[in-house]
């Protein structure tokens, strides 16, 4: 299959990219392999055809950055947090906000569908990564404006956190007066990480460091010792000395592939992101042999209002990072 996968690769002029997340085989057959923001900014330079593997937001969001690309998936798989953010739910945030005259930029997670950035961005308002989701929301407090962060509840907090200014959920008591005003999401997979895994590994090992994802529950990262989006984990960790143990608490095919002889899986429970791990070997492979028997199909469509609206929101981030 993998043979199989090279040559069409070479026949269609085919770019392959994969995130972190996603499983073994998978990752092995990648071109272009990255965090979101790097795989964002990757696909810019692809021509001819990209398959995306990794979860629906981004190969929308690599659609919306390069309109003329053709972009597919082997499968359509949608990550829990973007799909909590839903029209509905950002329309009545956006009236709770307006009733109470907060004067407000909305800062989308780069995990939500290209309908919510281009909602924000009609707003006024940007994307950011869990990369750069500091700088961003920095640069919205400089204009003397308060963030609508939106959907992930938990990296909203962090970032609050980190920079010494309150959060809160939009529509709970006073939530008017915090700095940062986030929508209640999170992610499925990194709110399994607890206080007590924490706990455990601290008693376990004594000097061991612990790190995690800034998708983490707060109370988890006031215990790390790092916070960190992908790539700035994998930097942190494998620049660590070979004998020192670090606890991970992110994506199992993630840490399981890290280089860095003593790492540990933050968690009693596997946290594996079902949607990333649902894009096999096999399908990838169906759908070059699909595209090289002229019928392909996955191709990622968004409409063009939507993809211009994403694409604003998403390229005022570029022009920020
Ligand atoms: P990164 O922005 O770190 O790639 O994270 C994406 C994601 O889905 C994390 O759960
Ligand atoms: Fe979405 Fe969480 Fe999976 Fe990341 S790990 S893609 S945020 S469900």
């Amino acid at each position: 299959m993998i043979e199989k996968i090279k040559e069409l690769k070479k026949k269609h002029n085919i770019t392959i990219a994969a995130h972190y997340y996603q499983v073994d085989e998978v990752f092995e057959c990648a071109d272009l392999i990255g965090d979101s923001l790097e795989l964002a900014k990757k696909s810019k330079q692809v021509d001819g055809k990209l398959i995306f593997c990794g979860v629906t937001f981004m190969g929308e969001s690599t659609k919306a950055l390069n309109p003329d690309l053709e972009v597919y998936m082997p499968r359509l798989g949608s990550c829990s947090m973007a799909r909590m953010a839903t029209n509905i739910g950002f329309d009545e945030a956006i009236k709770h906000l307006k009733d109470k005259n907060v004067d407000f930029i909305p800062v989308v997670y780069v995990n939500s569908t290209a309908e919510i950035k281009a909602k924000v961005a009609s707003h006024g308002g940007l994307t950011c990564t869990s990369s750069n989701a500091k700088k961003i929301v920095e640069w919205v407090l400089s204009q003397d404006k308060k963030v609508f962060f939106l959907p992930d509840k938990n990296l909203g907090t962090n970032i609050a956190k980190m920079i010494g200014k309150t959060a809160s959920i939009v529509g709970e008591d006073g939530f008017e007066n915090t700095d940062i005003i986030c929508y209640d999401g999170l992610c499925s997979v990194h709110q399994l990480f607890e206080v007590s895994d924490v706990e455990f590994y601290k008693e376990k090992y004594k000097d061991i460091l612990v790190v995690a994802h800034p998708e983490a529950k707060p109370e988890v990262c006031d215990l790390c010792d790092f916070v960190g989006s992908t790539s700035q984990l994998l930097n942190y960790i494998e620049n660590l000395p070979p004998e020192q143990k670090v606890a991970v608490g992110t994506e199992y095919n993630f840490v399981k592939r890290l280089k860095h002889p003593n790492t540990f899986v933050l968690s009693s429970t596997k946290p594996e992101c079902p949607s990333m791990n649902e894009t096999t070997l096999e399908e990838l492979y169906n759908l070059m042999v699909a595209i090289d028997e002229g019928k392909p199909y996955n191709e990622i469509i968004v409409d063009k209002e939507v993809a211009e609206g994403a694409r604003i929101s998403l390229e005022r981030m570029m022009e920020l990072s």
